[in-house]
């Protein structure tokens, strides 16, 4: 199964939208693998987003990542890059769809809730970068015939 990152990033601590999110990825049945509460440095932050920092808005992009701690969640799921990336929605909330995560809860381009891996590849990646081995846990779902059919397990 796959695994892939979602930050909650500070705009989601400070309006109190942890749980609301993290649900949303439980209820879908994504498998919560991993969880922390952490201080993004200047330094992570210009290894996370080395593909924007051509970019005039990189600098504050950093700092609203660094103004308070964000919780790192490590999800798994068949699919489930594709499939969270999909709840997130469009990077602008202002033109994400009603239902995804952006399109209900935000309203920026910046402060846009979730940053969420956007290939297997870079998953495993990101998934290195803010968390140590032992911070996944491999426990197996007890409800995994619930979710998915025996032929997609
Ligand atoms: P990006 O990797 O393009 O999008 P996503 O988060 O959907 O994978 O951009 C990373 C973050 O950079 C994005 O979540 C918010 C910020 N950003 C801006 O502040 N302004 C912008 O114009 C863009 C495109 C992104």
């Amino acid at each position: 199964m796959e695994k892939t990152l979602v930050l909650l990033k500070p705009c989601t601590l400070q309006r109190g939208l942890v749980g609301e999110v993290i649900n949303r990825f439980e209820k879908r049945g994504l498998r919560l693998a991993g969880m922390k509460m952490m201080q993004l440095t200047d330094e992570l932050l210009n290894e996370h987003y080395a593909h924007l920092r051509e970019k005039p808005f990189f600098q504050i992009l950093k700092d609203s990542m660094m103004c308070t701690p964000v919780i790192a969640c490590c999800f798994e799921g068949i699919e489930a890059v594709r499939v969270v990336r999909a709840m997130a929605g469009s990077t602008n909330g202002r033109n994400a769809l009603p239902g995804t995560i952006r399109g209900d809860y935000c309203m920026s381009n910046q402060q846009n809730i979730v940053h969420t891996s956007d290939s297997l590849e870079n998953a495993e990646v990101e998934l290195a970068r803010f968390f140590r081995p032992e911070e996944i846990f491999d426990f197996e779902s007890s409800n995994l015939k619930y979710l998915y059919a025996s032929d997609e397990l």
